[in-house]
């Protein structure tokens, strides 16, 4: 397996990154991850727009995105692959320990590994944690995610592969990695982003081609959706069957629809 690693190809088993580097101690970087098909990243562009913007939220020198799209290629043709996560990371690079940042530049790591097809179907879990929709990395793709790898062990505890988050104001917000729509009187709705929600590249696309409407929704809309579906890049548009101990119908008539479509769509454009 082949990495890109601060300018060129290396091998993943040696490739080194400093144990200064800030994104391991405090957790200081952004990242991307895209589904890739036959070698070919799926909506390569609005993922580099959105690292161009986590990184301007964390006032990270701007990446080079160039750099990032050719990082990208040679990582793709040096490790075929049928379906793979291609993950771009970077970091502050190598800082003082502490918060503070260095002079030094930041760290760019793209890596692939391989993913299987999402299930059709999914159940998740509430956690009693919030997102924080006026923290300072509200929006942001960052790699401070403990709280995240927290919140889907419980789902997972639970039989789950997803726990939902509502924000401080008690509005259903989003996934661990994954935003959430839910159907209501046949009309489909998903928070929006003033929610805290990251403005998932899916979410763009399934509001795009299906119409589905940005509403604030308080958490216990989940008691009562008709139908619930997640969106994210290694998702689609997956439909819940399960949410806490309510099972629902999956997928319901309006979700099989809106994952009809994004099949059709995303296939039909590799960079929507
Ligand atoms: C917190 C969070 N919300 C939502 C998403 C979904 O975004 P996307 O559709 O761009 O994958 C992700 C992506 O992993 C995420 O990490």
């Amino acid at each position: 397996m082949k990495l890109w690693l601060d300018g060129g190809l290396r091998d993943a088993a040696s490739a080194q990154v400093s144990v200064f580097d800030h994104g391991l101690t405090v957790g200081d970087g952004i990242f991307e991850t895209m589904k890739t098909v036959d070698g070919r990243a799926f909506a390569l562009t609005r993922h580099l727009d959105r690292l161009a913007r986590s990184a301007r939220g964390l006032a990270l020198p701007e990446p080079d995105l160039d750099e990032v799209r050719r990082a990208c290629r040679a990582v793709l043709e040096a490790n075929p692959t049928a379906r793979g996560r291609l993950r771009v990371t970077y970091t502050g690079g190598v800082c003082p320990l502490g918060s503070d940042r260095g002079e030094n530049p930041p760290t760019l790591v793209v890596a692939l590994g391989p993913v299987p097809p999402p299930a059709p179907t999914t159940a998740v879990v509430t956690v009693p944690w919030t997102r924080n929709e006026r923290g300072a990395l509200a929006g942001l793709k960052t790699t401070s995610y403990a709280e995240n790898v927290v919140a889907l062990a419980r789902a997972r505890e639970r039989g789950a592969t997803e726990a939902l988050f509502a924000n401080t104001a008690g509005s259903l917000c989003e996934g661990t990695g994954s935003n959430v729509f839910v159907v209501l009187d046949g009309e489909v709705h998903t928070p929006p982003i003033a929610s805290g929600c990251l403005a998932g590249v899916t979410r763009a696309l399934a509001v795009e081609w299906t119409g589905a409407r940005e509403t604030d929704l308080p958490l216990d809309v989940l008691d009562r959706a008709e139908e619930i579906f997640l969106t994210s890049t290694l998702r689609d548009v997956q439909a819940v069957d399960r949410v806490d101990d309510r099972a629902l119908p999956a997928p319901g008539p309006v979700t099989a629809k809106a994952v009809r479509i994004f099949a059709e769509r995303s296939a039909a454009d590799l960079d929507p």
